[in-house]
């Protein structure tokens, strides 16, 4: 090497100074060594090689003016191209904090660069959305599991005319008293037993409740239907009725509110993310709901999709008795998936993943969490409980 740019203290810059070449240059940035008065061997320098101490804050100190005049010369052959700048990974500035995770974890390679380049977006405190207690808020999937937790937590918040929707309506399990806790919280409740891929009923239902004196405001589509399995094994109608009211359902709604400023928030899992052999099809159906949110948003329309990680309390997991098994790779409450479910829309996401996860655990099961599209949450060598509440 002709020259070493050295910031390593003891004997990894011992080793550097090996490597140099007759008449090279050891360049010493580091500071540990030099006000430590550590010895410094000299036999690598035997070959006409030698060694320079680099202190800027002195050097800005004592020759200002030589200083800025040397800075001038180096920023003019930059721009020259006479110096080539060392590999680098620029970061803009608003996302300084991935730049340090990446120092912090050492997965940089080279130097870290934090561009002012651009306009930088302020990011206010986001607001809560504003619920407007005139309007009408309906939630297909809205008479369990998390949607009826939703449905709780727009009345917490204000809502006074609710209208949940699902195949068995009031069939379903602990509807009644949803309802009357839903009443008691000052809101108006109307369910309905509508199959969200049934576009007849689904029409009708939305004429019914969309009225001048109470708007639609937002259609919350949170269903499930799930047919684990081998992708070997499934047959179509097994694949249909997993696809069918995540992605027929979407696009009727999508039809049914587009250009409207009707508010479409929908529900994917972090399974589309990371994959799971036995849920291909539940996979490619929130991956649906994730790609119409975006399409949506690009076309002015309001829409938010969250790949939610398991959640605690309420829905399948809990429903199932899974809450101890899954449990142990992390979860969020429901009450957690609300407030998180506010943010984003205050900020007008159109996707995004809300989960805790242990990735150290989760690791072992999902290979996908190495690969670089998790690079700035999973790091590379993960050990130990890691939880993390995590908006990506
Ligand atoms: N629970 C979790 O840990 C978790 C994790 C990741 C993502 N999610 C997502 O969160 C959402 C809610 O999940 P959940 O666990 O709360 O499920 P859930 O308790 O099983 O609720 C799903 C609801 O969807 C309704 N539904 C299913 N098919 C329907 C159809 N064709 N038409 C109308 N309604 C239909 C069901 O009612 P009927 O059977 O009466 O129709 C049920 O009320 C889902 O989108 C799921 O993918 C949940």
């Amino acid at each position: 090497m002709d020259v070493v740019l050295n910031s390593l203290s003891g004997e990894a810059a011992a080793r550097s100074m090996e490597v140099l070449a007759p008449g090279g240059r050891f360049v010493e940035l580091g500071k540990v060594d030099l006000y430590a008065n550590r010895r410094v061997i000299l036999r690598p320098l035997a070959a006409n090689a030698s060694f320079h101490a680099v202190d800027l804050v002195s050097l800005l100190r004592d020759d200002f003016a030589g200083s800025v005049s040397a800075l001038r010369t180096v920023a003019h052959r930059v721009r020259q191209g006479q110096y080539r700048p060392l590999l680098h990974q620029v970061y803009p500035v608003q996302r300084v904090d991935e730049a340090f995770r990446l120092l912090q974890h050492s997965r940089h390679i080279g130097k870290v660069v934090i561009s002012l380049d651009g306009p930088v977006p302020v990011r206010m405190n986001p607001v809560l959305p504003s619920i407007a207690p005139d309007e009408q808020y309906l939630v297909i999937g809205g008479l369990s599991g998390l949607g009826a937790r939703v449905a709780l937590h727009l009345a917490k918040r204000g809502t006074r005319h609710l209208a949940l929707a699902g195949r068995r309506g009031m069939e379903t399990p602990g509807a009644a008293d949803l309802v009357a806790r839903l009443t008691t919280l000052g809101a108006s409740v109307t369910v309905d037993a509508v199959d969200v891929t049934d576009a007849v009923a689904v029409e009708q239902l939305i004429r019914k409740i969309d009225t001048a004196e109470h708007p639609l405001r937002e259609v919350i589509h949170s269903v499930l239907h799930l047919e684990d399995d081998e992708l070997t094994r499934l047959s179509d109608e097994r694949m249909r009725a997993v696809l069918a009211p995540k992605i027929a359902g979407a696009v009727l709604l999508d039809r049914l509110t587009r250009q409207r400023n009707i508010r479409l928030t929908s529900y994917s899992s972090m399974n589309a993310w990371v994959g799971s052999g036995h849920q291909t099809s539940y996979a490619a159906a929130n991956l649906f709901l994730e790609a119409l949110a975006r399409h949506r948003r690009r076309h002015g329309n309001d829409a938010l999709t969250i790949a939610w990680g398991t959640i605690s309390e309420a829905g399948y997991v809990a429903r199932e008795g899974l809450t101890e098994t899954l449990g142990q790779l992390g979860m969020i409450t429901p009450d957690e998936a609300c407030a998180a479910q506010d943010r984003h829309h205050a900020r007008h996401t159109d996707v995004v993943a809300i989960g805790r996860y242990d990735l150290a655990h989760l690791s072992a099961f999902c290979p996908s969490l190495a690969t670089p599209r998790f690079s700035l949450i999973a790091p590379s060598t993960i050990s130990g409980t890691d939880y993390r509440l995590t908006d990506l």
